[in-house]
């Protein structure tokens, strides 16, 4: 990773080409051609973004019993998620502290101990490092344990930061529990997980994700139930009247946008938006009708879901029966992973209470969908003829994130 040094005489050919775009930049347009490109201001979002910020990596339920673990590959790192003898979940650097080889090679299992594969080093589920082969035996082994990375759970999801301070998490917790608690998702189970791989820069996935100006051309599918696909003023009478028959049923969900600016500076962003599916339609299946178990303090159907983000990169959709986390995991300055999970009831049970490939479907063909246009939006960003060009009123919050987007990445803010 590149130092940052910002004195005026040293300045670092990065920090001069980023205060020149955005001195050029025109708001309320998309970004210029570089911020989607440069491999220089690549590794400025991911030191100046996802290395500052809580990124969701999981559902607990992916490594239920103790010794289970994953690894989580993001922007170069590699991190093992495991769970603990004593039920926590913690995570670490997958990096040796012998001689710096990665400890654990497999994506997913189940581990006693963690035996580095070089030299047979080996350390405990949380880190510290338990043996060593032929080591002097005056060796101080406390001093080697595996780096640890801070990790909250907060309803079922995994949350990690890079950061030794990280934003706070309280407003989020709040939020999160008001919706995806009453959701259900704390007592939530991981019913399937896919990655679908974007040939983009990460900030094109996540624009494609907040907004739905493009789902009547591009998702049918989706266009079909959600009135999400529509602007406000053709759909705000249809929000109103789901929004009083779950206050009604006493499962009100309030809205707060607090993304992608916090709620206050030291806080993790966040938001939340209760929204509706179309009258005969009730979830996100193919034809609208129930498709999994009721979830949390859901009883009945009311025609509506709600949506519920944090952080840069970690977004979520709660239904009445079913939920999907949505994650996006840059690999390198054009690859992005949409990494999605799929929830369902704790106690829902595969081929009885719910089918996976009709749970599935929805999300598979809308990811499969936005693959294509994001991946196609970038290859145009990449043309010489590209320019930036003005966002829809349905594109707000794109517009919202690009300038919050500048304003993160702004050498002359304090760091
Ligand atoms: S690098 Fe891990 S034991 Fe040598
Ligand atoms: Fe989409």
């Amino acid at each position: 990773m590149e130092t940052h040094p910002r004195s005026a005489a040293s300045e670092n050919p990065v920090d001069v080409r980023i205060r020149s775009l955005i001195a050029q930049h025109q708001r309320g347009h998309s970004l210029a051609q570089a911020f989607y490109s440069d491999p220089g201001i690549y590794v400025r979002d991911i030191e100046d973004i996802f290395f500052k910020h809580w990124l969701c990596v999981g559902h607990e339920t992916r490594i239920p019993n103790p010794g289970d673990y994953f690894v989580h590959e993001i922007a170069g790192e590699s991190l093992i998620v495991v769970r603990g003898r004593d039920g926590e979940i913690r995570t670490l650097a997958n990096v040796c502290r012998h001689r710096g080889s990665q400890v654990c090679y497999e994506a997913e299992g189940n581990a006693k101990v963690f035996i580095c594969p070089y030299h047979a080093w080996s350390y405990e589920l949380d880190g510290r490092l338990r043996n060593t082969r032929f080591a002097d035996v005056s060796f101080d082994k406390s001093k080697y344990s595996l780096a640890t990375l801070q990790t909250r759970i907060v309803q079922g999801l995994i949350l990690v930061s890079f950061a030794e301070n990280p934003p706070k998490l309280s407003h989020a917790e709040q939020v999160l529990s008001a919706s995806l608690g009453r959701h259900g998702w704390a007592n939530a189970r991981m019913a399937h997980r896919e990655i679908y791989s974007v040939d983009a820069n990460w900030k094109l996935a996540v624009e494609n994700y907040y907004e739905c100006y493009h789902c009547g051309p591009a998702h049918p599918e989706f266009a079909r139930h959600h009135a999400t696909e529509k602007p406000n003023v053709e759909v705000a009478a249809l929000r109103e009247q789901v929004r009083a028959r779950a206050k009604q049923m006493g499962v009100e969900i309030p809205d707060a946008f607090h993304w992608p600016w916090p709620a206050a500076p030291d806080q993790e962003s966040v938001d939340c938006f209760h929204d509706a599916t179309y009258p005969g339609s009730v979830t996100g299946s193919e034809d609208g009708g129930p498709i999994a178990p009721l979830m949390g303090d859901f009883n009945e159907y009311h025609g509506g879901f709600t949506y519920a983000d944090l952080g840069p990169s970690s977004f979520f959709l709660a239904y009445s029966d079913y939920g999907v986390m949505y994650l996006f995991i840059p690999r390198d300055v054009q690859t992005t992973d949409m990494e999605i999970v799929w929830l369902v009831n704790g106690d829902a049970r595969e081929g009885i209470d719910y089918d996976r490939k009709k749970l599935t479907w929805m999300w598979d063909v809308t990811s499969i969908a936005d693959k294509r246009i994001i991946d196609h939006n970038q290859r145009g960003v990449n043309s010489r003829f590209y320019r930036p060009g003005p966002y829809h009123e349905m594109e707000i919050l794109p517009a919202e994130f690009t300038k919050w987007y500048l304003q993160q990445i702004d050498p002359s803010r304090q760091r």
